[in-house]
C-alpha cells in the first residue's frame, strides 16, 4: 500500500509515518528528511535547499520529484510506502501520478491531518528532533526517555532551524495557499481521508491504523 500524508507543519506527519513504517514494515519517504540529509552532507543540492527551507519556502519541483522517484525504486519500498510531505502542490500531485502510472503502481489513500493553526505553534515550539534519523519528540507530548537525548541512539536532540515563529508563519501560509488546493485533487479521485490530527498521539495513531487496515 502506498499512502500520502498531507498536513500543515507540525500536524504529526513525521511522528505517525515513523510509527506506521515500524509497525507494518513499509518504507517512509519524507522529502523534508531527505532534504535535511542533503544539508547535513553539505551537497550542492543541500546548499540550495537550505536557504529556501530556512525561509519556509518550497524547494523547486524537479529536486523533490527526483528524490521521490529514486526512493520509490528502492527494494524496501516495493511492499509499500508512506509519502510524508510530498506531494504538496497540485503540480507535484500530477507528476506523482505520472510516476506511479509509469511504474504500474497505485495510491491507496491520501490522509489529510486536519488541525487548527493555533495548535501548531505549541507543537513546533516544543519539538525536539534527532536530525540523522528524522525522529521527533515533544517536550510535553512525547518526551524522550532521557532529557535532550534520542531514545534509540542516545545522541543529542535539537530544535529544527525552521521552527522559529517567522518561518513557521511562512510555512503555514504556504500550506494554505499551495497545499490545501491539492486536497480537492485527491477528493475527486476518491482517495482523500480526513483525520482529526488535533487529538492525542494515541488517538491519531488509532485513526491512522484504522485507515491503513481498511480495504486492500
Ligand atoms: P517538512 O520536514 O516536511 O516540514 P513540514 O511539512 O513543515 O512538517 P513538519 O515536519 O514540521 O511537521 P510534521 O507534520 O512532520 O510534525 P511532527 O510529526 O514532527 O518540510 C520542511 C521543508 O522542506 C519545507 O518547509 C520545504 O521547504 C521543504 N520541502 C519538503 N517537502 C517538500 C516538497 N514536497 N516540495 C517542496 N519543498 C518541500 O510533529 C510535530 C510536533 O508535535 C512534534 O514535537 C511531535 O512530537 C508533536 N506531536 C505530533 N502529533 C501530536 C499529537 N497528536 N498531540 C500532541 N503532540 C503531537
Ligand atoms: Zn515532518
Amino acid at each position: 500500500k502506498r499512502l500520502v500524508f498531507i498536513g500543515a507543519p507540525g500536524a504529526g506527519k513525521g511522528t505517525h509515518s515513523y510509527k506506521l513504517q515500524n509497525t507494518f514494515c513499509l518504507c517512509q519517504i519524507s522529502t523534508g528528511d531527505l532534504l535535511r540529509n542533503e544539508i547535513r552532507a553539505g551537497t550542492l543540492l543541500g546548499k540550495q535547499a537550505k536557504t529556501i527551507m530556512e525561509k519556509g519556502g518550497l524547494v523547486p519541483n524537479e529536486i523533490v520529484i527526483n528524490m521521490v522517484k529514486n526512493s520509490l525504486m528502492k527494494p524496501d519500498c516495493a511492499k509499500g510506502a508512506i509519502l510524508d510531505g510530498f506531494p504538496r502542490t497540485i503540480q507535484q500531485a500530477q507528476k506523482f501520478d505520472e510516476i506511479l502510472k509509469s511504474e504500474g503502481l497505485s495510491l491507496f489513500k491520501a490522509i489529510y491531518f486536519k488541525i487548527d493553526d493555533e495548535v501548531i505553534l505549541e507543537r513546533l515550539g516544543g519539538r525536539l528532533v534527532h536530525l540523522p534519523s528524522g525522529r521527533s519528540y515533544h517536550t510535553k507530548y512525547n518526551p524522550p526517555k532521557i532529557h535532550g537525548k534520542d531514545d534509540i541512539t542516545g545522541e543529542d536532540l535539537s530544535q529544527r532551524p525552521d521552527d522559529v515563529p517567522q518561518t513557521i508563519k511562512t510555512r503555514l501560509e504556504n500550506f494554505h495557499s499551495q497545499t490545501k488546493p491539492m486536497l480537492e485533487y485527491y477528493e475527486k479521485q476518491g482517495l482523500l481521508v480526513t483525520i482529526n490530527a488535533q487529538a492525542s498521539i494515541t488517538n491519531v495513531w488509532r485513526q491512522i491504523k484504522d485507515v491503513f487496515k481498511s480495504g486492500k
